[in-house]
């Protein structure tokens, strides 16, 4: 009887052990996974590879399909004769593993309990752009947009926003951002420009890398949030700059220029990366084998798991039709090494035949599964699914976190041009102000990711009125979309600036998502032209034509071609999207509250004909000029401009020579010539003079801010160790070539702002 006893008790106890390995948060997150696996049907494994839409985006989108609003096919034609309880009760059976376009905690722990009644109880993981703070949902702070923090160079502030977006996206229940876009944007008629770091591979790099730690730390906070690695690769040089469109980028280009920022990033221990949906060289990134396995898995040996990007598994079979129908499509994407699917319904049955086909084994099933599962532990979603409802009010904008919103944007606003300093303006000078232009009182100022947020947003106009409280602000409304702008309005802007004594200008683009189908910048608005759209062009013409001094201030993401403007008018600001305090800060820099230090991400093209134009071309690309136009940029990447002058002058090295696992120190002497306190951002790019291979005219390496009052002198010293002067060789080896290297340093990548010396590597 005793026996029977204990045997009883034993067996009791090893079945609610064995119940408890993958519940029991002290066991190791390998153990816990594997002893999920095992319990999980191959259904529940194929759900946890899929991704649904929220509901509450379902239903407002099928709204806007019933008001006859369907012209984007992608955007209105999802799940077609699937009830909202249907998808309910398919994440009760647990075969949903993530969602994304979910806005709120409540409807987070909704869907959340339904999982939990599922029979193994996974949590679901919640995905969602946030791009630049968590702004697709309400009342979030929306950061400048990524292109600004580019132009910040300022890695611990692009740190900071990524920590503050990461607390802001837990108190809606979301683990998981779609975020960094690690992406080297080198064609300014791709849409996406705003919401990349812009056109370096080492500046991107740092950035990427930032965001990544910002947001992850390291995976054991509640607080803590994934990073996304996207979109891998190259689609940021497009054909004709068309997102989605083919890249033909050879092997060296992608591993010279778009790989590095990926690579630093899963360095930095990113957890997951998204596909690109274009393809590369005849291969849809999707369907792509040497990215996915030979690159991401055997030569970076990275962990993490993959996501595609917004149906593009759908779009092997109907967009790059490499694959005759969807479940093909599939296949493909899977033995290639897709972990998750974004988004949609067929994904379970086809997938589940292919397993029982034998065109996918169950093996590579189990793969994906433990990398989704292994994310999930280490989140802490199986102990904590659901999110405090009462969380966001004390953390969303507070105050703490508009004040990064507004040093952000402070430090990634550029001044491009300041002609017999115009700026900043005095108060006491001007007393009645023309304030016009599309973005002058609009919120657009917050950029592509982002929804408006009524009052809370600084424009332009709103910012001017907080800052220089005793001027009279004329408001000349020209709507707040260039497309549709209206001669009338124009001449009546031109009629109230004869009764003011300047001209603040405020254009450029139109991104707005809730207006999805008339924006001009922003995801898949790409163009064949880079000029300002509609009337802008003539509106700056006229007002500049009344003789009154003009500002011009551009909102924008990617880089316009403003050549006429750039020669009349005397004072122009590059804005980019800064924000929600984004019009404080323009105001600030136009009133001199705040010396502008941001220094251009990007170049600017003097004209759509010079794309693609990048500072770190290959020496023969400007050996013959164009014919008719001037062939240097209108500005230059790492150019902008400050209220006060500095000077480098001295440089000197630590040797003329170094060994190619050696590293060398390059000082020089930074002073602030002009009369008030500054941020100079001291770049550092070094010429390969002559290589094997053609090695671009200049590569930065290393960047500093530094600040200094009038007067002042700073000796700053770079270490530049050998190993970043290595490039891919004849044979593809990753070397570093002796010979003659030149080292510049200075303000700009112009030839003129930098000085330079020689030195070799043995
Ligand atoms: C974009 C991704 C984004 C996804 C989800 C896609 O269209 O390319 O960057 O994360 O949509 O919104």
């Amino acid at each position: 009887m005793k026996k029977l006893l204990i045997l009883i008790i034993g067996l009791m106890l090893s079945s609610l052990l064995s119940a408890q390995i993958y519940k029991n948060p002290s066991i190791p997150v390998k153990d816990r996974v594997e002893d999920l696996l095992k319990r999980m049907t191959l259904d529940e494994k194929i759900g946890q590879m899929n991704q649904f839409l929220g509901l509450e985006y379902l239903k407002t989108n099928r709204a806007n399909l019933d008001k006859g609003d369907a012209k984007n096919k992608n955007e209105n034609v999802f799940y077609p004769h699937t009830p909202i309880a249907q998808i309910e009760t398919w994440t009760k059976q647990g075969i949903i593993g993530s969602y994304l376009m979910v806005f709120t905690a409540e409807e987070a722990n909704h869907l959340q309990r339904l999982a939990m009644q599922s029979r193994l109880g996974i949590p679901l993981l919640f995905g969602i752009d946030a791009i630049h703070g968590n702004a697709m949902c309400d009342n979030m702070t929306t950061y400048p947009s990524n292109i600004n923090a580019g132009c910040s160079f300022d890695p611990e502030l692009t740190y900071r926003i990524a920590r503050e977006t990461a607390e802001e996206m837990v108190t809606v229940g979301m683990r998981w951002a779609f975020n960094p876009n690690v992406e080297v944007a080198r064609d300014a008629r791709w849409g996406r420009v705003g919401e990349t770091f812009g056109e370096d591979p080492y500046l991107v790099s740092v950035m990427g890398e930032q965001i990544v730690k910002g947001l992850q730390r390291n995976l054991d906070q509640p607080t803590d949030v994934l990073a996304c690695i996207k979109h891998f690769v190259a689609g940021s040089q497009p054909l004709n700059g068309k997102n989605v469109s083919p890249a033909d980028i050879s092997e060296r280009t992608l591993r010279e220029v778009f790989f590095p920022p990926f690579k630093t990033s899963i360095d930095a221990r990113a957890a997951t990366l998204m596909v690109a949906h274009n393809e590369v060289n005849g291969i849809p990134c999707h369907t792509n084998k040497w990215l996915m396995q030979d690159i991401l898995r055997k030569e970076w040996k990275w962990p993490g798991f993959i996501v595609s990007d917004w149906m593009d598994l759908e779009h092997i079979w109907e967009v790059h039709k490499t694959a005759p129908n969807m479940k093909e499509a599939f296949r493909q994407a899977i033995n290639a090494g897709i972990d998750m699917h974004m988004q949609g319904i067929h994904w379970q049955e086809m997938v589940s035949q292919l397993v029982e086909e034998g065109k996918i084994s169950e093996e590579r099933i189990n793969q994906s599964v433990r990398r989704i599962l292994t994310t999930k532990f280490q989140l802490g979603l199986f102990e904590k699914p659901y999110t405090d409802e009462k969380l966001r009010k004390k953390i969303c904008q507070s105050q703490q976190h508009l004040n990064t919103a507004l040093q952000a944007a402070r430090e990634g606003i550029v001044l491009l041009k300041n002609q017999n300093q115009t700026l900043p303006i005095q108060e006491s000078k001007y007393k009645k102000i023309l304030v016009t232009g599309v973005n002058a009182n609009s919120q657009n100022i917050l950029g592509d990711w982002s929804n408006w947020m009524g009052d809370k947003t600084s424009t332009v106009l709103k910012g001017l009125k907080e800052i220089a409280p005793n001027t009279q602000f004329l408001f000349a409304d020209q709507g707040n979309n260039p497309r549709y702008m209206k001669q009338e309005n124009i001449d009546k802007a031109v009629e109230m600036a004869k009764e003011c004594d300047l001209n603040i200008i405020v254009a450029g683009e139109y991104m707005p998502r809730s207006d999805w189908n008339n924006r001009t910048d922003g995801e898949n608005l790409d163009r064949s032209d880079i000029n300002l759209v509609g009337l802008q062009e003539q509106l700056i013409q006229k007002l500049h034509a009344t003789g009154k001094p003009t500002i011009l201030v551009l909102i924008n993401g990617r880089p316009l071609s403003t050549e006429w403007a750039t020669e009349h008018i005397p004072a122009i600001i590059e804005a980019f999207a800064p924000g929600i305090q984004g019009g404080k800060a323009i105001a600030e820099i136009i009133y001199g509250k705040v010396n502008p230090s941001a220094k251009l991400a990007i170049t600017i093209p003097r004209n759509t004909g010079q794309i693609v134009k990048v500072y770190n071309e290959k020496p023969a690309a400007a050996f013959h000029p164009f014919t008719l136009t001037q062939d240097t940029p209108l500005y230059p990447f790492g150019y902008g401009l400050s209220y006060t002058q500095f000077k480098c002058s001295d440089i000197t090295l630590s040797s003329r020579e170094i060994n190619a696992n050696g590293e060398l120190q390059a000082t020089i002497n930074l002073t602030n010539t002009g009369d008030r306190e500054g941020t100079e951002i001291v770049q550092l790019y070094i010429r390969d003079c002559y290589s094997n291979v053609s090695r671009p005219v200049k590569e930065l390496k290393d960047f500093m801010r530094v600040s200094l009052q009038p007067g002042e002198t700073k000796t700053l010293t770079f270490t530049l160790p050998a190993h970043k002067l290595a490039y891919y060789n004849e044979d593809m080896e990753w070397t570093v070539e002796p010979g003659e290297f030149e080292i510049m340093i200075g303000s700009s990548s112009a030839d003129e702002d930098l000085i330079k010396k020689t030195f070799l590597v043995k």
